[in-house]
């Protein structure tokens, strides 16, 4: 078995590194484990030009991203930890994101739900914003399949090596050795029950909505306990099908710019200078 373990953070000794090495410590030592600090990668931000969408077409930067696609292609399984910053992810994960455009076309090779689990340090109790469903989201649209997520609450670089936290990276550590999915962290909190994330629109007539991977359903109560009913997966946003949808829409988008560029130009005139 192959494992990625996979730090978005710049600190060296941080509490993301301490989270992969504790994780990868606790697998059966006869898997092969590499390990990548991606906020030391070199990715250029995506530049929208949608070269890559057509079929047999790749990204037309060059730079670190093949090697990083290449090792996700690589693992088995994948371990990924990152801080929460400004209530969200730290900035190589969504520099990565934005270029996984690339890979929409090529769901064969991604899609195919390599078990992972995700551990996100931040500093401040409640400050954890939406790091968590930005580091959900990372993991679905690489065609990972989160078993488990965990929040680190420690400020100090290495903090994450204090006992309470090292338990909950063990329990990862064995959810990913057995494969099997570990509950969500917290009892009282509703989250998607597709894609785990927390973040949901309730509608005034009773409908909820994943704005993440675009479940649906109706909220439900039962003994005074609200619960998620009714649900309609729609096109899951995190799969093979998700991905081919999203990439066709976009290649839609493309031919229509194409088709409009001459009559765009005329009003794009008043704003050139
Ligand atoms: C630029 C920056 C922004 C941060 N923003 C938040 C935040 O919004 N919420 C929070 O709880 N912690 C925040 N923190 C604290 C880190 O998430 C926390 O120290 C974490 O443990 C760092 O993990 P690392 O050691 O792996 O880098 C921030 C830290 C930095 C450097």
């Amino acid at each position: 078995m192959k494992v990625l373990g996979l730090i978005a953070s710049p600190r060296s000794l941080g509490n993301s590194e301490i989270c992969v090495k504790e994780i990868l410590r606790n697998l059966p030592q006869e898997w092969e484990k590499e390990i990548i600090n991606i906020s030391r990668l070199h990715i250029e931000p995506c530049k929208a030009c949608y070269s890559c969408l057509s079929a047999g077409k790749k990204c037309i930067i060059h730079d670190d991203l093949e090697r990083f696609l290449e090792k996700i292609q690589w693992a088995d399984r994948v371990v990924l930890a990152g801080p929460v910053y400004f209530l969200g992810e730290q900035t190589s994960v969504k520099l990565i994101k934005d270029r996984l455009l690339t890979i929409l076309n090529e769901g064969e090779a991604f899609f195919n739900n390599k078990p992972c689990v995700i551990a996100i340090p931040h500093g401040i109790e409640n400050w954890e914003g939406y790091g968590r469903e930005a580091m959900l989201n990372f993991a679905g649209f690489l065609g990972l399949k989160v078993l488990g997520c965990r929040i680190i609450n420690k400020h100090l670089p290495g903090q994450a090596a204090e006992e309470d936290s090292l338990a909950k990276l063990r329990a990862l550590a064995g959810a990913l050795a057995e494969n099997k999915e570990l509950p969500p962290e917290k009892h009282d909190i509703i989250y998607c029950p597709v894609c785990q994330s927390s973040l949901l629109q309730i509608h005034s007539d009773g409908n909820w909505h994943c704005v993440m991977c675009g479940a649906s359903g109706q909220l439900t109560a039962d003994n005074g306990k609200l619960a998620m009913g009714g649900l309609d997966l729609g096109v899951p946003r995190y799969s093979k099908e998700g991905m081919e949808h999203h990439g066709q829409a976009l290649l839609g988008v493309n031919k229509e710019f194409r088709e409009k560029r001459r009559e765009i130009i005329t009003y794009l005139k008043p704003y050139k200078d």
